[in-house]
């Protein structure tokens, strides 16, 4: 039987997961299946434990799971730790698979599109993160690690942006992050900023255009949505501009080595996906 791996999400047919990870296996010669399965709301851990049951080696999992898939989950990474959600799970254990590691891959993979692929080294840099919600939470710490010299988080509803301030300062190896008020935002000035919200075209994100420094990148972590309404605010602001399309291939590129010890080359899988977007 060929090795078998799965995305987990609900919705799950915009998913690119399937197609970037054969793109890896064919490159590598690698033989395995790949499925995207959907699972109703609040079933997880049946879905999961099914796959598992039947021989599945290992599992992406996509919105709304992290956290599921986290606590479903018998040993974990670090990073899944500071994240406390998963985006990447392992079966390990002779015939029966009877661990489940956690890993979560979307921060080092935001990290690595950032560095490899825009060659923007995060080292001294001012940083500010958009969003409270999962998709910042997956972030926070690799982009701590990475050595800002300022790490910011700002959101709509601010108790949450200072609830992951203090969570990760708490958590992370070096530096403090810094909370800020939306309405405090025209006092501060990036070099990146990285927005994980989910705004979108009815109610945009208002950033105040003093927020990009001058030849700062903005960093919206959605793909296959075009120049978001964020995308244009910075462009405007004279800002460099970046879709997610690379970090969704990083992070996959993470787990596929995390699952199997190789490491695809993401160029050509980011330009494929690029194409079909
Ligand atoms: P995800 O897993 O994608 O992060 P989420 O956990 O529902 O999804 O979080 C969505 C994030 O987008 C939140 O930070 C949310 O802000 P609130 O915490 O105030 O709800 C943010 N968001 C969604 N729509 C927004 C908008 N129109 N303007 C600003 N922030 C928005």
């Amino acid at each position: 039987m060929i090795d078998q791996y799965a995305v987990v999400g609900n919705p799950i047919s915009h998913s690119r997961s399937p197609e970037i990870h054969a793109a890896f296996a064919r490159q590598l010669g690698h033989r395995l299946s790949y499925l995207a399965i959907e699972a109703p709301i609040g079933d997880f851990t049946k879905v999961a434990e099914e796959f598992r049951l039947g021989g599945g080696c290992g599992m992406n999992v996509t919105a709304p799971f992290k956290l599921e898939a986290f606590a479903y989950s018998t040993e974990s990474s670090l990073r899944a730790r500071v994240a406390g959600a998963a985006n990447t799970l392992c079966f390990h254990g002779g015939v029966v698979r009877s661990s489940i590691y956690a890993d979560n891959t979307d921060g080092v993979g935001l990290v690595n599109d950032l560095r490899k692929n825009l060659r923007r080294e995060l080292s001294g840099q001012r940083i500010l993160l958009l969003g409270g919600g999962g998709a910042a939470r997956g972030v926070i710490g690799a982009l701590a690690d990475a050595n800002p010299a300022q790490l910011a988080i700002a959101n709509r509803t601010f108790a949450k942006a200072a609830t992951l301030a203090k969570q990760f300062t708490a958590a992370v190896s070096r530096g403090s992050i810094l909370a800020i008020e939306s309405n405090q935002l025209d006092r501060f000035s990036f070099d990146i900023v990285i927005n994980s919200t989910s705004a979108d075209l009815s109610s945009p994100l208002a950033i105040p255009a003093s927020c990009f420094a001058p030849n700062s990148l903005a960093y919206d972590m959605t793909y296959a949505r075009g120049i978001t309404p964020f995308l244009q605010l910075a462009e405007i602001a004279g800002a460099t501009i970046a879709d997610g399309i690379g970090m969704l291939v990083e992070q996959a590129a993470e787990a596929f080595f995390v699952w199997r010890g190789a490491r695809p080359d993401t160029q050509p899988v980011i330009t494929s996906i690029r194409a079909a977007l």
